[in-house]
């Protein structure tokens, strides 16, 4: 039995994709090109085809979804009650039933060890319980980077602390709640080399104004996991997300973990991306030893609203649909203001989503790759944030759509747990 759902994704051809009930739908309706390039599969991106454009969506049977097309570059789209109120006042209460915290993303025990030796020993647990004053086993962002200034006196030299927050913010806070885990921690040699080297061959120099770059507070915000069982027991919302995406179920259903934040007045998160660029290093979700330098490859990045912010809490993407926008020019082009900080700086971005009860927001972090028609680069217009929460409370939901730029390590992936999953229902 099982051998058949696991041919289904791997021999996919483009007939076999265009009789799939949610793809043949998805070509029919939404304008979008799916398949070909041999039996691979292609990923599918909805077309935003021009702002303003509003699609008529039927996401489950007899029910139409308005799908407005809000930037091009990446394509970002607005789905207004994509969520019913009562699934969001579920989602909220399984939230705080289960009890919000900083979460911590993987166990410290599944670091591999080689690559932990290999690095630099400053980035050990040693330092690492050294810098957490109060023992909650997470280091607050800020003194991160004050240690890391100190300890790299080669970077300390050439880049402010907002470029180095930067690079920490997109490669190293795997879960952008900026606050390092150990395991986060021990990434920085890692994403030190990558990044920092590329960073240096720019031959940047810190100016006295770049100096004086400010960093907004770091408020945090309390969070907390839920998986797709506990929160959408009949999975009408995965079938809404199959059917919104195009992406094959098997992709769908393998993302299936939500992430539940909430904000306080004076809460935000400066901007980030969702995903990290390509790159040597393998994507986490697809590798079963973790590693402390492993990419989080997330395609598409679907936000929900779980209720209405009574002022702020904006979702803000500063440079969507920018004609002139490169990330060199961005950071040294804004000498006296922090252009990642949303708590100061929300309405200065390109596009401002507020905040509306039961509406998604969906975006691709990722272009499709013109050859191979599968994950490529990052889009680096995808850079967004939330603004601080003015009055009252926010309460949002990321559900992360996770892709392997490496097809066939993601088809095995899939191999693997559909084996599983048959094993697990033979059990029974
Ligand atoms: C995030 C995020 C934006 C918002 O949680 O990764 O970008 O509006 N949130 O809260
Ligand atoms: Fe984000």
């Amino acid at each position: 039995m099982f051998l058949s759902s696991v041919s289904v994704i791997r021999a996919t051809s483009c007939k076999a994709l265009d009789t799939d009930d949610g793809l043949r739908d998805w070509h029919k309706n939404h304008e979008t090109n799916v398949c070909r390039v041999g039996n691979r599969m292609v990923l599918p991106q909805l077309n935003p085809v021009k702002i303003g454009k509003v699609r008529q969506l039927e996401l489950e049977p007899g029910r139409l979804f308005e799908v407005k097309t809000v930037a091009t570059k990446p394509p970002i789209f607005l789905i207004p009650n994509f969520l019913t109120n009562e699934e969001c006042d579920k989602i909220i209460q399984l939230a705080q039933d289960k009890g919000l915290a900083r979460s911590t993303v993987l166990p410290t025990a599944t670091i591999d060890k080689a690559s932990v030796d290999n690095a630099d020993p400053f980035y050990n647990a040693e330092t690492f319980s050294k810098l957490d004053l109060d023992g909650d086993n997470l280091l607050d962002f800020t003194e991160v980077l004050d240690a890391l200034h100190e300890h790299e006196i080669e970077i300390a030299e050439k880049y402010t602390t907002a470029q180095v927050e930067y690079i920490l913010s997109i490669h190293v806070d795997i879960n952008s709640d900026r606050y390092l885990t150990e395991l986060e921690f021990r990434r920085i040699p890692a994403v030190k080399s990558i990044h920092i080297a590329q960073w240096l061959s720019h031959q940047l120099t810190e100016t006295e104004e770049e100096a004086r770059v400010k960093r907004g507070p770091h408020r945090r915000s309390e969070q907390t996991w839920l998986r797709v069982p506990q929160y959408d027991i009949d999975r009408s919302i995965t079938n809404r997300i199959i059917k919104l995406t195009g992406l094959h179920p098997d992709i769908i259903k393998a993302s299936d973990t939500l992430q539940v934040v909430q904000y306080n007045p004076g809460g935000h998160y400066h901007s980030h991306y969702d995903s990290h660029a390509l790159s040597g290093s393998a994507c986490q979700h697809t590798e079963t030893t973790k590693t402390a330098d492993n990419r989080i490859c997330r395609y598409i990045t679907i936000l929900f609203y779980l209720n209405d912010v009574t002022e702020g809490g904006q979702t803000a993407f500063p440079v969507a649909d920018n004609e002139t926008y490169t990330a060199m020019k961005y950071m040294k082009n804004n000498k006296l203001v922090n252009p990642f900080d949303l708590a100061n700086h929300c309405l200065d971005s390109n596009l401002v989503v507020e905040a509306e009860k039961g509406m998604a927001v969906l975006w691709y972090n990722h272009e499709r790759d013109p050859q191979t028609g599968w994950l490529g680069e990052m889009n680096q217009f995808s850079l967004h944030g939330g603004c601080d929460v003015i009055k009252g409370e926010k309460w949002i939901a990321n559900s992360w759509i996770y892709v392997d730029d490496n097809y066939e390590l993601q088809m095995k992936f899939h191999e693997d747990r559909n084996l599983e999953n048959a094993k697990e229902k033979a059990a029974l």
